[in-house]
């Protein structure tokens, strides 16, 4: 889009105050929740008869409705219909106007502080009404704001954002790095981005071609994808949606992705994935351990959640706008377990993946992080905004793999704020069956601990080392604190990389 077109409409929707807030308001939170579902009705009817520029600009850029020229004429008043027309914004038809794509503001929260942005991208199902088109360029999804909420917080230098799509990952990436190249397979995404990059006044270098080409040579400090992931039958009459379906057999675009990786971070780089693995004769997990080993990185893979195989042909067919009753949903269904079935493939996992290269300093090979894990509780949104979490969790990490256990017994730790611990008891037993700490942020881990480690972690306020308490707990359970020791210690290097213990800043040991 032209520049001149691009500061119009910059104009226009700050003058609109084109914002979450003012949207909210319009049209609130029964229509906002609706939304949230796919459903515009309410929203629709909320904002029918308001004249406002933001009411206008959403009923038009948001919902995907008709709207009076005059009125859009109104809402836009630098660029007008005629220049909104030019920069392909929209349609005029007669006395109508219909938008060519979604444009909305979107809020962001992180370490850096609030921000907000406009995003350009196709329209959804919700507003065309019809099955996507395969180079359909996606919005902010849930699995979009997923790994944007998990990006790392800090400074970096050089970041790239692989398969940018509408851009939001570059967009929170060049809130911490000097430079931010995003690469896509589509031309149609790339406009976008720019688009999107322009209307922020964000500066990004976007290139394109397929996963790693545009990079070729090139080393990053930062590396963020969410990848084309999909899992999709290579069958005729599957349509092959370029913004979730890499054009592989099985995972083996997510396994292609970390591969390359090696190749592109810097020492002591990380990548963040999103991802999907197979479960068939082997556990899913552990090949995506292999293939992270494989490439020779550090990982932290999380595994949020599995699928039956049914589960993922619906998610996916519906995902496309295909629904049960139309005459192509159950082929479809077929067609993604005959695929399963091929590779014998009894579930699928869904996980977070953070790869690290090694060679951040000279540490010694025990502290190489090699995680791989599944989560106690679905997080649903929680997820979002766990990049603080995480970063935390590597920093503890780093402090504490590298410990043998007299170091780790010389730390004083604490326990996180957001602990709790629960007992239940058998009708009236005096001594607790079950006790359990539940970690209320994060990864909202659970621990099942017993009588020891329980007294242990209650004492963890920062004063007395770990050493020292584990002698006193031994002493008061009147056990041998040299078993007590080999027993409790493994649990609590656990319980430092889950957040749940934390390093007493300032203690000395
Ligand atoms: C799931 S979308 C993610 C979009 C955006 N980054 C986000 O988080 O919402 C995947 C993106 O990868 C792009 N893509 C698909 N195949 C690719 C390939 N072989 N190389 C690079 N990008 C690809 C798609 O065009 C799409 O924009």
């Amino acid at each position: 889009m032209h520049a001149h077109l691009l500061a119009a409409l910059r104009a226009d929707l700050s003058t609109a105050s084109f914002r979450v807030d003012t949207l909210r308001e319009l049209w609130g939170p029964m229509a906002d929740a609706a939304l949230g579902r796919g459903d515009r009705v309410p929203a629709a009817r909320a904002l029918e008869s308001r004249d406002e520029p933001a009411a206008i600009l959403a009923r038009l850029f948001v919902l995907g409705l008709e709207v009076d020229a005059s009125e859009v004429a109104a809402a836009l008043p630098t660029l007008g219909v005629a220049g909104a027309v030019d920069a392909e914004l929209l349609e005029q038809h007669g006395g109508l106007c219909v938008a060519t794509l979604d444009l909305r503001p979107y809020d962001v929260i992180d370490a850096r502080g609030a921000a907000w942005w406009w995003l350009a991208s196709d329209l959804g199902e919700m507003a065309t009404g019809g099955a996507l088109r395969p180079d359909h360029v996606l919005g902010v999804g849930g699995a979009s704001s997923t790994l944007a909420g998990l990006q790392l917080p800090g400074r970096v230098g050089r970041a790239l954002d692989l398969g940018t799509g509408s851009g939001i990952q570059a967009l929170h990436l060049a809130r911490e790095a000097e430079e931010v190249v995003a690469t896509d397979i589509s031309t149609r995404a790339l406009d976008f981005a720019a688009m999107t990059a322009g209307l922020n006044e964000v500066s990004l270098d976007l290139r394109l071609g397929s996963l790693f080409e545009p990079v070729a040579g090139e080393r990053f400090d930062r590396i963020v994808s969410n990848p084309p992931f999909v899992i999709t039958p290579r069958r005729p009459g599957v349509p092959e949606y370029e913004y979730r379906d890499g054009g592989r057999v099985g995972d083996a675009l997510l396994s292609e992705v970390v591969a390359g990786l090696a190749e592109h971070l810097a020492p002591g780089g990380v990548a963040q994935l999103l991802g999907n693995w197979e479960y068939g004769a082997r556990d899913g997990l552990e090949r995506a351990v292999e293939w992270a080993e494989e490439a020779g990185l550090e990982y932290w893979l999380i595994e949020r959640e599995t699928q039956d195989p049914a589960a993922y042909a619906e998610t996916w067919i519906r995902d496309g706008g295909t629904r049960p009753g139309h005459p192509d949903y159950e082929p479809l269904v077929d067609a993604w377990l005959d695929d399963f079935e091929a590779r014998g493939v009894r579930a699928i996992g869904f996980g977070y993946l953070l790869l690290r290269a090694p060679g951040r300093t000279a540490s010694a090979p025990l502290a190489a992080l090699a995680r791989a894990e599944r989560l106690d509780a679905a997080l649903g949104d929680a997820a979002a905004g766990l990049g603080g979490h995480l970063s935390e969790a590597l920093a503890a990490h780093d402090a504490i793999a590298a410990l043998d256990d007299d170091g780790l017994a010389a730390l004083h730790l604490e326990v996180a704020p957001d602990v709790t611990e629960e007992r239940h008891y058998w009708p009236g037993d005096e001594h607790p069956t079950v006790m359990t700490l539940r970690q209320g942020g994060g990864f909202r881990r659970e621990f099942r601990v017993g009588t020891a480690l329980a007294a242990v972690v209650g004492a963890c306020d920062g004063e007395l080392s770990l050493g020292s308490i584990l002698v006193a707990v031994a002493a008061l359970l009147d056990v041998d604190d040299g078993a007590l020791r080999a027993e409790i210690l493994p649990e609590v290097r656990e319980l430092c990389l889950g957040g749940l213990l934390r390093i007493h800043a300032g203690a000395a040991s």
